[in-house]
């Protein structure tokens, strides 16, 4: 009986543990985390971007300005990164979520080259003398560019 006792109580102790690291925000999505669909693109094609807030807002790097890019690395220069959108956020969204829809614009890709859709999150934060300033975070999503 004691036994049985301890384990339900164990067990009780587990599933709190569990269901409290379904809402643990680790660092890497301290600025949000960032889905494409699909995420293997050709120019012009349409896609589908997703940035969960919900950890930003939870580590209180609340957005004020999203701005979405295209970014390259490669062994040697590439002209970039370009502007998919730039979009204000609006703190009373629910779920806390930022989706829109964008095309691939014609650009001068790389077959070498390797690139990712970044997001720069803008998020005020009040200063020494309490006044707020706005500063900016990134996070990115790896995606592939083919048929160019
Ligand atoms: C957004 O992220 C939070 C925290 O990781 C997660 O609990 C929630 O399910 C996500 N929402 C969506 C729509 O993916
Ligand atoms: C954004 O909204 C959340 C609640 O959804 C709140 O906790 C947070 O303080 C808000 N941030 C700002 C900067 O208004
Ligand atoms: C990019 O293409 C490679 C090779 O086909 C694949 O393994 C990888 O998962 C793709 N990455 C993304 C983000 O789609």
């Amino acid at each position: 009986m004691r036994f049985n006792f301890l384990s339900i109580a164990l067990l009780t102790g587990l599933a709190t543990i569990v269901s409290a690291q379904g809402n643990f925000c680790d660092e890497a999505s301290r600025f949000g985390n960032l889905n494409v669909s699909p995420s293997t693109l050709s120019p012009g094609q349409t896609f589908t971007v997703t940035a969960n807030l919900t950890c930003a807002i939870q580590l209180d790097n609340t957005p004020t300005f999203l701005d979405y890019y295209i970014d390259a690395t490669a062994t040697h220069t590439v002209t970039g990164p370009i502007l998919i959108a730039r979009r204000t956020y609006d703190n009373t969204t629910s779920p806390p979520i930022d989706q829109f829809t964008a095309v691939l614009p014609n650009w001068f890709y790389f077959t070498d080259a390797s690139y990712s859709l970044m997001m720069d999150n803008s998020f005020a934060r009040p200063g020494p003398t309490g006044q707020s300033v706005i500063t900016v975070g990134g996070i990115s999503a790896g995606i592939n560019i083919t048929g160019f």
